[in-house]
């Protein structure tokens, strides 16, 4: 982890903000009000309540007994017990050391040993915001500056719904989401599922830059078959970015007459364990007549982001470098370059105020 231990060096030059209210000043991480995926809802359960890691900080899911889930500080106010290991009772969670009760919003209900007394309101656990969508439960480590919207393909009609477990990836988000959105190494690190060596080239593409994201269309590329049911063929990919560390695909066959195209819209979501560590978890929606089973889907897409993981890992400094000048793009970059000047322009400086957390974590 020699590369945390330099974080120091992680701080871009911040500039002027488009979106000032949400400029990165010393105690004011922007990462803080997105909202992140914590787990796959299926993980959340109430039989054991699930602790992780979320920019540096200790948390708890559990899922009470009417179903909600909910994520908290993974530190009990009494004496600073985790949480995590204690047991849902009902719709509460109870301290594993001296079974203070907590309810849903995080107020002690009880303490066992004084029975008649009832506790102050400042005798509670920290909850977080929590959203459960897409099949993932999301919280945000302060307010939420805007409503979880991300992903309407996950509701359409008639569609197949494919979750990968998440995983954890030792590179920062922005790491992967760049690789997420380069296609110039489909040839070389896919080669057979989603590129080959006789078509390297990246034809030019599109790219739309706005305060609300990045956007590129027209990118196409020749799939060699391997995909569930498919012969080779060139297929065309839109890429979006709405928010710092989530990145959305759709991919659409070719049109051929008398053919439905095949459209496969892809949502990769981040959560950074720390600076240099990141959880990843990546939504398929198929929509299409594929004849291919949920398990050869979900296994074609497992076994391309394994491929991805070695590359992504060997990447130094394994933070993204937002400086000009830092490395040395390619014309196929063009999307990458566009997040980057978003990323920047947006006020987000990775590895400030999260590098940090990580480091007071450590400490
Ligand atoms: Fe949790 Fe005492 S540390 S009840
Ligand atoms: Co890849």
């Amino acid at each position: 982890w020699d590369d945390c231990s330099r974080s120091v060096a992680y701080a871009c030059k911040r500039r002027a903000s488009t979106l000032t209210a949400m400029s990165t000043t010393p105690d004011h991480d922007p990462l803080r009000h997105e909202w992140l995926p914590v787990a796959n809802a299926s993980a959340i359960c109430v039989q054991q309540p699930l602790a992780f890691t979320l920019a540096g900080e200790k948390l708890v899911a559990w899922r009470d007994t009417a179903g909600q889930a909910h994520v908290w500080r993974d530190r009990c106010p009494h004496r600073g017990a985790a949480l995590s290991l204690g047991q849902v009772v009902g719709d509460t969670l109870v301290c594993p050391y001296h079974g203070w009760v907590f309810g849903g919003d995080g107020r002690c209900q009880r303490m066992p040993a004084h029975p008649g007394f009832e506790p102050p309101a400042k005798a509670a656990a920290r909850a977080l915001a929590v959203r459960e969508r897409y099949g993932i439960v999301w919280a945000c480590l302060d307010d939420p500056a805007r409503e979880l919207a991300l992903f309407p393909e996950y509701d359409l009609p008639g569609t197949r719904c494919i979750h990968l477990a998440p995983l954890e990836v030792r590179t920062s988000a922005p790491r992967l989401v760049e690789n997420f959105l380069d296609m110039a190494h489909f040839a070389f690190v896919h080669g057979g599922i989603l590129g080959d060596l006789a078509h390297t080239e990246v034809r030019g593409y599109a790219v739309e830059s706005s305060p609300q994201g990045v956007v590129a269309r027209d990118c196409f590329a020749w799939q060699p078959a391997g995909f569930p049911g498919q012969e080779g063929d060139e297929v065309e990919y839109v890429y979006e970015v709405r928010r710092p560390i989530v990145a959305m695909l759709t991919k659409r066959t070719a049109p051929r007459p008398g053919a439905v195209p095949e459209v496969l819209h892809l949502l990769l979501a981040l959560a950074p364990v720390d600076e240099c560590r990141t959880r990843a978890w990546l939504v398929s929606v198929f929509d299409g007549n594929t004849s291919a089973s949920d398990q050869a889907l979900h296994d074609f897409n497992a076994d391309i982001f394994q491929q991805d993981v070695p590359i992504v890992e060997s990447q130094s400094p394994r933070w993204l470098p937002l400086e000009p000048g830092a490395e040395l793009p390619q014309a196929a970059d063009r999307m990458s370059i566009a997040y980057r000047r978003w990323l920047v322009q947006g006020g987000w400086s990775y590895g400030t105020s999260l590098g940090r957390a990580a480091r007071q974590a450590a400490a």
